[in-house]
């Protein structure tokens, strides 16, 4: 269904590496709601993924960047702000990794190199988003900027590992970063906390079958999909959510204010 929430909305899109991407549910949601974007991954990824299929099916350009290099992502706004006829409505940060748990480190033997690479790759790279963004002066009054996290930054989930310490640092970010940027700029910054997606960084996460079974028990509605993260993020990148800033959004089909559910209470019963 298309209701042309986005006609006329041009922005950038981080993070579509296949078609279990969140991202890249939300690019073709996007295009179906009429914006156009600019994709962008990083260069290692436009390789392992298939990027092209997606940029074809939209009509889209591609830009690499690497979101951990200011000199990547200033490069980056220039270019779609040439590509795309003027200055950005959205911006989807969809970006996840720990090196950590690539390595199999548990979260009580973090290598402190992979930490900072993680965090830097996971949390930082939204200030770095932003600050390119902010200094170009590259967004539109009302403009949107959302990034994905999860509820591990607010309650421990043992095996989301150090992920957990950089989605409260992306949180922090979207807050310190949507004051400054709704004061000057009249945007809005805002995370959108996604129920557990049986995507790449997804599955990355050590038992995650059984996770996701168990989220979706747990939640009234059931586990928010990729293709219900893209519906919610257009939601916020219209012109119907213009007031909505500096919030966590939790879109989890109820699990964060869940205590227990009758299905998990049964499954204990004798
Ligand atoms: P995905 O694996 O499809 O997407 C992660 C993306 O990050 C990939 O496209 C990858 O190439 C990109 N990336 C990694 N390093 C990069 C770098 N240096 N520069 C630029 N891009 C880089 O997985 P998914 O799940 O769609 O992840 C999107 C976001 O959603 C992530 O922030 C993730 O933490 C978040 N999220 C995912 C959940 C899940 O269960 N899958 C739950 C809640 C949030």
């Amino acid at each position: 269904m298309s209701f042309n929430l986005l006609k006329g909305k041009k922005g950038i899109i981080f993070g579509a590496l296949d078609a279990n991407s969140i991202a890249w549910k939300t690019a073709e949601t996007i295009h179906a709601e009429g914006g156009t974007f600019v994709l962008t991954n990083a260069p290692i990824a436009m390789r392992m993924g298939q990027i092209d299929e997606l940029a074809k099916k939209t009509g889209s350009k591609i830009v690499p960047a690497d979101a951990t290099s200011v000199e990547d992502l200033d490069n980056l706004v220039t270019q779609a702000m040439e590509i795309l006829g003027g200055k950005i409505d959205f911006v989807l940060h969809a970006i996840g990794m720990s090196v950590n748990v690539r390595k199999g480190r548990d979260y009580t033997d973090e290598k402190y190199d992979f930490t900072t690479k993680g965090w830097d790759v996971s949390a930082l790279s939204f200030h770095k988003v932003m600050q390119s963004l902010y200094k170009a002066d590259a967004m539109n009054e009302w403009g949107s900027i959302v990034a994905l996290t999860y509820m591990a930054a607010q309650r421990t989930f043992p095996d989301y590992n150090d992920m957990a310490d950089n989605k409260a640092y992306l949180e922090s970010v979207a807050r310190s970063f949507g004051y400054f940027f709704g004061k000057e700029k009249k945007v809005r910054v805002n995370t959108i906390s996604q129920s557990p997606t049986a995507t790449t960084a997804g599955q990355g996460v050590k038992g995650f079958n059984s996770f996701i079974s168990y989220a979706d028990k747990m939640s009234p509605l059931g586990n928010a999909t990729a293709q219900d993260c893209a519906d919610y993020t257009v939601t916020l990148f219209s012109d119907l959510t213009k007031k909505v800033t500096m919030q966590n959004l939790f879109h989890d089909g109820g699990f964060s204010n869940t205590g227990v559910s009758q299905e998990i209470i049964d499954s204990f019963s004798d």
